[in-house]
């Protein structure tokens, strides 16, 4: 039988497209959504601009492809801009599309899913563009906290197309294809006189290491997309069945061996978390940007949890302002939907030096000691070896509400470290003198034992023992009496 109105909104360039590798904006829909599932709706919609219409450049669907269907199952809304139409630009019935799909999603309780590439604001519907970006930018903001929003930026993307994305909670870029940028750089360049390419001004990887505005890069559109469905799925399925079983009765021996003798040394935090967690896997949000703090989402014998931690290998795992509004935004996204912050905490303070004074290091510091302070999800936290002063504070200490504070047998909990402290407080005494009481303090306050008579740490651990130690606790937190107290927010980008 023929239908005659029902028509995809078939894009000219399509075919062009393929020849490049490229994935089309239906494509990319296909490779979200479990086969066959995808309902589209608005596929007839079409732009109102005379222009647009009489130079036959309006096409069905008005450059945006918008529906529904399952991921793993789940219900999912998306939707995918068609640079072939107008350069995937957005105008008035392209919004009009989106807004009523965050609404039905908001509705649902499900999350929206965008691939962006588009030019912005359509040029030639003026006024009635940027009020639809207005729009959006409003739904967006309202749907905060409630839904997961998670943007994959496949192309080049200008001015709103870049906002859009940045009050999502999850911003993914594909390395060599995605570019955002506020002002492109012909603009700069007649501005300013600044000379850039586009892919070094908003490309994935100056997102992904410089401005920190993307959270995940990826290699490939495919890769993208199955890297958003393994972020889809840490959210829907909270509690897995374990790959692998609890922890061997004799403890994990490499938790036993990572941490040198010697506390100057480095060591590599992921080696840590990877014992931790189911497989060793987790999915490192920020990864390029502020390597001196890790933020990643992982399982831990199933349960989906948020993991901060320092990384000693850069910048000794000092807190700076990057890392700061990286942890403090993590730990929001975490107690916005429900997920449990790990905190693994080996921290010598906040960075030294006058830019980070200057940069406003104390705004930025603040933020994480509210994010922990505020959050009503179940949190551990777990000390590795150095904590340290405010910086101690910050990563998620029991007095900013943490329910469970564990350390490892090396742990220092201190205003300083114990060297630095018995040079200042012993210093007016004779060599010799200050030398027995600069050992006696070392030995007396670098450990964890002073914290532990307080209560102000639970339990000294066995290193070994850590997963077991985790799991049960995670388990005993898990239905989470907080929730009266909880104080339910959006999730601003930070
Ligand atoms: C209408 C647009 C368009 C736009 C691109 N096109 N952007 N049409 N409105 N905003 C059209 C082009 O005319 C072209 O049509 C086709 O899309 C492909 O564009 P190209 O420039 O050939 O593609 P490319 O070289 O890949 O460059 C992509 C681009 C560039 C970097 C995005 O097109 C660009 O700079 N566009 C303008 C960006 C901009 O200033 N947008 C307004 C932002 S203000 P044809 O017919 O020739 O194929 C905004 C307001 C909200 O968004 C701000 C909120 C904060």
């Amino acid at each position: 039988m023929n239908f005659p109105g029902l028509w995809r909104n078939a894009s000219p360039a399509a075919d062009e497209r393929e020849n490049t590798g490229r994935l089309t904006a239906r494509e990319r829909l296909e490779r979200l959504f479990d086969p066959g599932s995808f309902v589209e709706i608005g596929s007839q919609v079409l732009s109102r601009n005379r222009e647009l219409i009489e130079s036959r450049r309006a096409a069905a669907g008005d450059g945006a492809i918008t529906g529904f269907g399952a991921v793993n199952g789940q219900t999912v809304y998306a939707y995918a801009q068609d640079v072939s139409v107008a350069g995937g630009s957005l105008g008035e019935m392209q919004a009009a599309k989106i807004v009523k799909l965050i609404r039905l999603a908001l509705d649902a309780g499900a999350p929206v899913v965008a691939f962006i590439e588009s030019g912005g604001a359509r040029i030639q519907e003026g006024i009635d563009a940027l009020g639809g970006y207005g729009n959006i930018f409003y739904w967006n903001t309202r749907a905060s906290g409630k839904i997961l929003q998670i943007s994959a930026v496949m192309g080049a993307c200008a001015g709103g197309a870049a906002y859009s994305p940045a009050l999502n909670d999850f911003i993914f870029m594909v390395k060599g294809k995605g570019k955002m940028f506020v002002t492109g750089p012909d603009v700069i360049r007649s501005v300013t006189g600044e000379q850039i390419t586009a892919e070094e001004l908003g490309g994935a990887e100056t997102h992904g290491t410089v401005s920190g505005v993307a959270h995940f890069t990826e290699d490939t559109e495919i890769s993208c997309v199955r890297r958003i469905r393994e972020l889809l799925d840490y959210f829907f399925c909270r509690r897995k069945t374990s790959e692998r079983p609890d922890v061997p009765a004799s403890g994990d021996g490499r938790l036993r061996t990572c941490v040198p003798d010697n506390i100057r040394r480095p060591y590599d935090m992921y080696e840590i978390i990877r014992c931790l967690t189911d497989g060793g896997t987790f999915l490192d949000y920020m990864k390029g940007y502020a390597p001196n703090m890790i933020t990643c989402l992982a399982r831990v014998n199933g349960m989906t949890v948020g993991i901060v931690a320092n990384q000693p290998m850069t910048l000794a795992g000092c807190i700076d302002i990057n890392g700061a509004d990286k942890a403090a935004r993590f730990v929001r996204t975490c107690d916005a939907y429900r997920i449990p912050v790990v905190s693994l905490v080996d921290v010598p303070g906040f960075l030294p030096g006058v830019g980070q004074e200057h940069g406003g290091i104390i705004r930025h510091g603040a933020k994480m000691l509210y994010a922990y302070a505020e959050s009503t999800v179940p949190k551990v936290t777990i000390i590795i070896r150095k904590a340290y002063g405010g910086a101690y504070l910050a990563m998620g200490c029991r007095e900013l509400g943490a329910d469970y504070v564990f350390a490892w047998p090396q742990a220092e909990i201190a205003v300083m470290g114990a060297e630095g402290a018995a040079d200042i407080i012993f210093r007016h005494m004779e060599p010799e003198e200050k030398e027995e009481k600069k050992r006696a303090y070392v030995e007396e306050f670098s450990n964890p034992y002073a914290a532990a008579k307080r209560g102000i740490v639970d339990e000294v651990i066995d290193p070994g023992d850590t997963r077991r130690i985790l799991i049960r606790t995670l388990e005993a937190l898990a239905p989470s009496t907080k929730e009266a107290e909880r104080k339910r927010h959006g999730n601003i980008p930070l």
